[in-house]
């Protein structure tokens, strides 16, 4: 089976991550998309870091709002249903060189299984947000615009978004959801619907941590969670972060996947800049 373009940019990210990871400089997989193509070394698979990102199998019932983008109908991402009409995604997810030669992008709703089962969307529109950047990860959101509407039930229904200011503390209990990499550097992702139980970390020791181990600016619009036990992976880029049923984040990057010292970044739904954008793109949400 040919293997869409995508996934090819997603597994190079993660042998990119990894080599890095090795010779002892972390690079963030984000910064390394542009020049992943290139260095593909497929005879030279890296030794798997056997730091799983220590989730669990789980249900689309307890996470409804849990979405798989799809192109040309193989996954590439994670997405959260915040209303009928409105999936929420990452920005990164929608690049030109993603989406490049892709027909269709859709989204699969209620089902736990990426091989069967759930409701396959189309897509109206990709709101990407204007200020994104691939270089700085800045604003890693995207509105998708449903073609038809959501029907919703026990499988699908949506998640309520932050207040706009509202700020998760450090400490905060969180859980990412997704169908991504179960380790750094895995072929495959898995085929049932993960589940991770993370704490929001520090912001300024994180962002300290990016800044002095790989050279990495963080801001506002960004938060940190995860540790060197379980963390978000490729694959879920794009997910939903929720505490108390919230969604407070969307799965952006890292540097590898449960690096010690270098959580999970995601984009802060609570940062009034993005959350006045999603209200702007979703009528006021
Ligand atoms: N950028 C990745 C993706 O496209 C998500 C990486 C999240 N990494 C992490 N360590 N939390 O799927």
């Amino acid at each position: 089976m040919r293997r869409g373009k995508a996934i090819i940019f997603v597994v190079v990210l993660v042998f990119l991550v990894n080599f890095t990871i090795g010779s002892g400089d972390v690079e963030p997989d984000v910064q390394e998309r542009n020049s992943a193509v290139k260095l593909i070394r497929p005879n030279k698979l890296p030794s798997p870091n056997s730091k799983i990102v220590g989730g669990m199998d789980t249900d689309i019932a307890r996470y409804p709002y849990q979405l798989s983008v799809r192109l040309d109908g193989q996954h590439v991402c994670g997405a959260s249903i915040i209303s009928a009409n409105y999936a929420l995604s990452a920005a990164h997810c929608f690049v030109r060189e993603i989406l490049e030669g892709v027909k269709e992008v859709t989204v699969v709703s209620g089902s736990t299984y990426l091989d069967n089962g759930g409701t396959s969307s189309k897509i109206r529109s990709i709101i990407s947000h204007p200020n994104y950047s691939n270089r700085t990860n800045e604003f890693d959101i995207a509105v998708l615009r449903m073609a038809d509407p959501f029907v919703f039930n026990e499988r699908v229904a949506a998640i309520a978004l932050p207040q706009s200011g509202a700020q998760p503390s450090a400490g905060t209990d969180a859980v990412v959801t997704g169908w991504g990499l179960l380790q750094s550097g895995a072929q495959n992702v898995p085929n049932t619907l993960q589940l991770g139980r993370v704490k929001v970390a520090d912001f300024r020791r994180c962002r300290r941590s990016y800044f002095f181990r790989v050279r990495t600016k963080l801001t506002g619009r960004m938060i940190c969670a995860g540790n060197e036990i379980t963390d978000s992976c490729q694959g879920d880029s794009g997910g939903p972060l929720a505490a108390n049923n919230v969604q407070i984040g969307i799965v952006s990057f890292g540097a590898g996947c449960a690096t010690p010292g270098l959580p999970g970044v995601y984009t802060n739904l609570g940062d009034p800049s993005i959350r006045s954008w999603i209200s702007e793109n979703t009528n006021s949400l």
